[in-house]
């Protein structure tokens, strides 16, 4: 999960910082707030706390976590660092490096993107003195985020009004390079194994731990896809913001999927339901009686196949899991179950396929492209596979 440090300074718009965390927690970002004394006077940790969900920090030198350094912790925790709204006394300070409590020590730590929205009255924004801070933090590379025009809380009417809470959220996300490229799309996405019942205690499963189609799924919500996650049995967490419905055996997941096929834009099907299940259920646990046991199998339904002959505006996405003769069968799978692209993992090499953090695939579209990935966490192919399903719609 990505990390934005946001420092809130001492400025009437401190309560617009609710609206900051709220969204960014909605795109799914651990969010971690610095509050300066002057910011206290305007909002409290308490309300902040209450959103963000983390411990708000004020003191320099509060020993409640005496082993951490905590200002380089935080510095170093920071994928991005965002002041909203920042105060002309905090700019001043910044741009002259002084380090005089947590926001501008941390800072001065960081190495992660830095991002200011200023706040403060015409006049004071306009000082040749603020300007020059402002123009000293652009030259180190700070990003700032314009104030807007507007009726000012003390009634003076110019600049300095903190920007729209949606503009410095997308410049904090744009930051993070996460996209917002998949807001308004309904995305389903199945994950895990499947367990299909022999009897009361017994049942028929695979390796499967469910680690590729979870980081779909993150993927695809920190993209702004509404998702729905069906999802076999596993011990993952469930990805902040995505629905979760749990499934047992493939008959299971094969209803859960068809059920909410029409209204959706995109399958993504990184599961892997069982093929066979057995012929009949025992109502009692089969007793061991020292002969040995025959099962009969049949088959399950084939649930992307299915979804494939439903398949209206939807895309589809299927993974091939394969031992052998891994384009030969991808491809068969590609056109046999009517997919818009297929993601085939070779099972046996090294890091990749089941329950490993890793995975390499290569990719066959319908249109008869391909590409290989090479080897990346399951969180980084995602988007990668994300990328190319969605390119050009
Ligand atoms: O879960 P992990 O530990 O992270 O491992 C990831 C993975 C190896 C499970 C994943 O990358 C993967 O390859 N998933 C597909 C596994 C599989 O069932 O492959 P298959 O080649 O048997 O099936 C082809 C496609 O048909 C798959 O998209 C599968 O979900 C789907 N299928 C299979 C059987 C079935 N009854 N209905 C289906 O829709």
């Amino acid at each position: 999960m990505k990390c934005a440090v946001l420092g809130i300074t001492g400025s009437i718009a401190a309560y617009k910082a609710c609206d900051i965390i709220s969204a960014l927690k909605k795109a799914n970002i651990d969010v971690r707030v610095i509050l300066t004394d002057a910011g206290a006077k305007f909002i409290t940790p308490l309300a902040l706390e209450s959103i963000a969900h983390t411990p708000v920090v004020t003191d320099m030198f509060s020993r409640e976590r005496p082993w951490e350094v905590e200002h380089i912790a935080l510095a170093k925790r920071a994928d991005v660092f965002l002041v909203a709204p920042a105060s002309a006394n905090f700019l001043g300070k910044a741009a002259c490096g002084i380090a005089d409590d947590m926001l501008t020590t941390t800072i001065l730590a960081t190495k992660a993107p830095v991002l200011v929205a200023p706040a403060m009255n015409t006049n004071m924004y306009l000082h040749p003195q603020v300007q020059a801070n402002i123009q000293a933090l652009k030259a180190r590379g700070y990003r700032m985020i314009e104030p807007a025009n507007g009726m000012l809380a003390c009634g003076d009417v110019g600049i300095g009004r903190l920007a729209e809470v949606d503009c410095i959220v997308e410049a904090a996300l744009q930051a993070l390079q996460i996209k917002q490229d998949l807001v308004g799309k309904r995305i389903l996405v199945s994950a895990g194994p499947t367990q299909e019942r022999i009897d009361p205690v017994r049942y028929i499963t695979n390796r499967s731990s469910g680690k590729m189609g979870y980081a779909l799924a993150e993927a695809a919500m920190e993209r702004g896809a509404a998702v729905t996650l069906v999802s076999g049995p596993t011990n993952l967490q469930t990805p902040a913001g995505v629905t979760r419905i749990d499934v047992q055996s493939s008959e299971d997941m094969y209803n859960e999927l068809t059920a909410r096929f029409a209204d959706c834009d995109a399958v993504l099907m990184a599961a892997a339901p069982a093929d066979f299940t057995p012929e009949s259920v025992a109502t009692q646990k089969i007793k061991k009686d020292g002969e040995s046991l025959s099962l009969l199998l049949k088959p399950t339904k084939d649930i992307l196949a299915s979804l494939g002959k439903l398949k209206k505006q939807q895309r589809l996405l299927g993974f091939a899991a394969e031992t052998q003769s891994l384009e030969e069968n991808a491809q068969i799978k590609l056109k046999k179950k009517n997919l818009d692209m297929i993601a085939a993992n070779d099972v046996t090499a090294e890091g990749v396929g089941f329950n490993v953090e890793t995975n390499a695939v290569t990719v066959y579209k319908a249109d008869g492209s391909k590409e290989q990935s090479g080897l990346m966490t399951k969180r980084a192919l995602a988007d990668w596979l994300l990328d190319r399903l969605f390119s050009g719609v």
